[in-house]
Parts: structure tokens; sequence; C-alpha cells
């Protein structure tokens, strides 16, 4: 049992509350007030008592079990002094023991958690705005798997819409097949952009656009085999950014896919009187919630943006039965999802309010920039970012550690990382500034910093030849401040996956890296690793041994690789 059930469950029983309601009251006061406790005040409307009263009479004589060191009453305040020795075996012996499994837990099981991120659109550049939506959807899916849910990744693709209509008649007039295939997307944008420019002086091109997209959506062969070798041109390219970022998904549907689910989906909307008709178009008016009307159906019959996202709603209850469905996107869609969000409770769907959640991100901005657009052609790539990340990382290396064996490897590994990190390292909602001196920082609150000191770990092991873990320790030699911070830090790294799931927010876990990473840097400064001997030594390995556990696992969940040298 953890300290903190164990002291909830001590007061609970003087105090005569749950045990929940004591755990969530509980506070972890300043170092020498004690490792917990507990705040009297919310047992005095209770008691009608004033909190050193209640403290007093109720506290005074708490049984005290071994492994707690001393109880104390302050004022309204009972505070908790854990036995060092009995604290360090809980937390190490756990990592030791467990391995990965320390930062996991069951509380998923049975339950399933769809999470829709990356979902990029076909012919259109893979930018590192979607560069967020796809590392912090990874990470969501790697920390909600290691909760022990089971969790479906979903790339809900941008590969139908009237863009494509646009594209096969750009293709047609101005296109060549050998080009496409060269240069893939980059050419496929220019198109797009040169079909915009022309149809500014021919406006009779738009009309062209939509009758190649009504052939698209009646089965015409020549659109319809344009449009897929649009789509592979595209996904070709996909995949190698993915592929850089170790990434995968448990289905690629995507708005395409729900062509011929639609019109059912529309049916039902309109049968429980919820469709309007509104400049020709169909609507579900919002008026009542202080939105704008939600898009069904546009003048010409097409669907759009939300309708595919109801109908892909609901395919995934009815496939997934989820108990969660996260879509990863960047703040400005957030009215959409608000919308079509509420069309489905409108539908009578209940679970629509509590199920569906949107999880947004703000943005990335370059410099002077500003926000990044397809329709002009100044964007910047992901895969240029991501390469630019690994040379930039290779040139530090060669300057650093020349004789570092895989260098390619372990600059692929390390330049990525940053990049990722740096993108994790605060809450979603803020813009990210993007600046290269601040990502590859080795010393700051970065990815190379946590990283190399995973790596400064494995080198402590490799040269002490501890390859495995021992858990034969005397717990009571690594007492000193800097090692209990170090095992303190540790031991609360499983409570922050939770947190972080619970607040869909993967910041929480990079932080008390950053916080196990300093702890772990101060630890090895007072205290000598190889120099020492004995029981000493065999303590301070095993404590090295669970960092480097923990941020190796830590580093896993935010989809980060951790190179053993570096
Ligand atoms: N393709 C969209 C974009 O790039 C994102 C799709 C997000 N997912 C969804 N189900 N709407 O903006």
């Amino acid at each position: 049992m953890d300290f903190k059930t164990l002291i909830s469950e001590l007061i609970a029983e003087a105090a005569e509350r749950p045990a929940e309601e004591i755990y969530s009251a509980l506070e972890v006061p300043k170092a020498a007030m004690g490792d917990f406790a507990f705040p009297c005040f919310r047992l005095s409307k209770i008691f009608r008592k004033a909190p050193p009263a209640i403290a007093k009479e109720r506290f005074e004589k708490l049984k005290k079990p071994a492994v707690i060191e001393k109880i104390d009453v302050v004022g309204g305040y009972i505070n908790f002094f854990i036995d060092k020795t009995a604290f360090n075996k809980s937390v190490l012996e756990k990592i030791l023991k467990e391995g990965k499994a320390y930062i996991c837990s069951d509380e998923g099981k049975g339950k399933t958690v769809c999470i829709d991120y990356s979902s990029p659109n076909i012919a259109k550049p893979f930018h590192i705005g979607h560069l967020r939506s796809t590392v912090i959807g990874n990470s969501l899916y790697r920390i909600y798997s290691a909760l022990g849910y089971d969790t479906v990744g979903i790339n809900h693709l941008g590969d139908w819409g009237t863009q494509f209509g646009k594209l096969i008649s750009a293709y047609k007039h101005w296109g060549d097949k050998k080009d496409v295939e060269e240069k893939g997307i980059s050419e496929l944008t220019r198109l797009y952009v040169l079909f915009h420019t022309k149809a500014e002086e021919a406006p009779e091109l738009n009309d062209e656009a939509r009758e190649y997209l009504v052939k698209m959506q009646n089965g015409d062969e020549e659109a319809l085999s344009l449009w897929k070798w649009f789509v592979d041109i595209s996904m070709r390219e996909f995949q190698r950014v993915y592929d850089m970022l170790d990434i995968s998904f448990d289905s690629y549907a995507g708005e395409a896919f729900y062509n011929d689910k639609m019109p059912a989906v529309v049916e039902e909307i309109k049968s429980k009187g919820i469709l309007e008709e509104s400049d020709g178009a169909q609507v579900v008016n919002l008026d009542e919630y202080k939105m704008p009307p939600c898009l069904i159906l546009r003048r010409d019959g097409g669907t759009l943006y939300p309708t595919r996202d109801i109908t892909a709603a609901l395919y995934r209850k009815k496939t997934y039965n989820f108990s969660k469905c996260l879509y990863v996107t960047a703040v400005d869609q957030k009215l959409h999802f608000a919308q079509w969000f509420k069309v489905l409770e409108l539908m009578g769907y209940d679970w629509a309010a509590s199920e569906l959640v949107h999880i947004p991100f703000g943005l990335v901005n370059l410099g002077t920039e500003g926000k990044l657009s397809t329709r002009t052609g100044h964007v910047v790539l992901m895969e240029d970012v991501l390469r630019e990340a690994v040379e930039k990382t290779r040139a530090i290396i060669e300057e650093k550690n020349p004789d570092l064996e895989d260098k390619d490897e372990i600059a692929k590994e390390v330049g990525i990382g940053a990049v990722i990190f740096d993108d994790m390292f605060n809450g979603r909602i803020k813009n990210i500034a993007f600046d290269w001196n601040k990502i590859l920082n080795f010393e700051g609150e970065t990815g190379p910093y946590v990283q190399y000191t995973h790596a400064r770990a494995c080198s402590l092991l490799r040269k002490a030849e501890a390859t495995a873990a021992d858990t034969d320790i005397d717990y009571s030699l690594i007492a000193d401040e800097s090692s209990q911070a170090l095992i303190k830090a540790l031991g609360d790294l499983p409570a922050k996956v939770k947190e972080a799931a619970e607040k869909y927010e993967p910041y929480i876990i990079s932080r008390q890296l950053i916080e196990i990473c300093q702890s772990f840097n101060r630890f090895y400064r007072d205290n000598s690793v190889l120099g020492s001997e004995g029981d000493v030594k065999k303590a301070r390995l095993a404590l090295v041994y669970a960092s480097k556990t923990a941020i190796k696992e830590g580093l896993y969940l935010l989809g980060i690789k951790a190179p053993e040298r570096m």
C-alpha cells in the first residue's frame, strides 16, 4: 500500500469519514513540516469545533504504524513524517522489480479510448501545425495505453472535399504526371495555388471544379483514379514523417471512408426534426446555444466537414464502443467541434456531451512569419523541420563527442526528441515560439537535457558493471537530502502519469522528468557513486538504476527515444 492511502485510512478511522475524502484533502507540506499534512479545518463544519480542537481531540492519540516515523499535531494540522528507510524501500523496490510497469496501472481495463490525431489533408503540405496534433495525440495514446485502456489511434485523413475537384481541374490543364510523381505534394500544392490564381480571371474554372467533384461523388472512374493517385502520392510523404517520428495508427479511415454512410445520418438528422433550410443549404440551428448554425448539406447537396465528423463519431461509437473519443486539433477548430457535438446531443445521443472531447492546442509561431497558410504556399514543412533538427544535433555531437559510435542514429533520436519535447513542455493551449537555440540546448529544460541525464546514468551503470537491478539493499544508506529528493521525484511519476491522462496534458510528464533529472544531477554532484564502496555503492547504484528506468519510461510516454550514449 502506498503511504498516502495508508495515512488516509488512519485519519479516516479516527475522523469517521470516508477514506477517499481524506485522501484528496491530504497536502504535501514544506519539507520540514513532514511528508503529508492533513488540514483539520475540513472537519470543523462537521464537528462544529475549531480545527486545533479537533486535531487535539481526535488525532493526538493516533496509532503510529512502523513506516511512519513521527506524527505531529501543529495548530489545525496533523503532520506525518514517513520513515525514510521504509519510504526509500517502497519507491525503489517497486521500480527495480517492476521496471516499466511501475508507471503503468490497470485503471482503464475494459474501457476503450479513441484518439483522433495528426489527420493531415491530402495534397496539402504536412506542416509544422500538424506536428503538434501528431505528437500530442501520440503521447496521449501511449499514456492511456499505459493506464490499461484499449486505445485506438485514428488518422482522420482529410481526403475528401471541394479541393479535389479543383485539383483535378488544375492537373488536367497544367499538370504533368512525371512532375507529380517526382515532386509529390509540393507539385500538387503548386497546382492548387495555380488554380486559385487562374480562377480569379476565369471564374468558369470553379464550375469545372464542381463538375469534377460531382463526378467523384458519382463514382466516375477517371476522376476517382486521379483522386486515388493524389492520395497515394500524399500518403507516401506522410509516411516518411511518421517513420521519422516512429508513429503509427490503428486506423486510417479518413473523411472519404464515410461517403456511403452519410446519407443515412442526414436522414436521421432530418427525422429528428432539427434540419432546416438556410439560403438553400441544410443546417441545424444552434441559436439557443449561442452558436452559428451547423452546416450539414451544401446548396448542391454536397456534404461538409461537420457532416463527416458526425457520421464518423456514430461509426466509432458503434465499432469501438468507446468510453471517450478525443480529437486533437488546433484551437481554431473549437467552434466546429462545439457545434457538431451539440448536433449529436440534439439527435438524442447523450453520450456526446460527456464522451466526446476536443483537445485544443495553440499555434506554432515562427518568428515574424506568424500563422502558416497553404493558399499562399508559405509553409514550413514538418519533414524539413525534423531534418534540420537532426542535422543541427549531428553538428553538436561532432563538436562535443566526435568519437561517439552510431552518430547518425543518435543524432536522429536526440534531434527529433528535442522537437517533440519542446512541443510538450507547456500546457497545450500556449502558443509555441519556435527557437532552435532553446530547443537544442543540452543544459536547459529540454529533451536533450533529459536524454543526456539518462545517458549519464547508463554510463555510470556501465562503468560499475551493474547490468541488472539488485534489490538486496540497505535503504537507510540513501537518506541524505539530495538522494531523498530524487527518490521522492521518482515516486511521484506514476501519479503524474495519471494526472496527465485526466487533464490530457503530456506536459505534466515532461515537467516531472525535468524534476527527476535536476534531482538526479544534484544527487550525483553530492554523492560519489563510482568512488563509494560496499553497501553504500550498492544503494547508490540502485538509485541510479531506478532513475534510468523512470527517465526512459517517461520519455517513452512522450514519444521520445532514450539513447544509452550521447
Ligand atoms: N484534417 C483536419 C485539418 O487538417 C483535421 C481533422 C481533425 N479530425 C477531425 N475528426 N475533424 O485541419
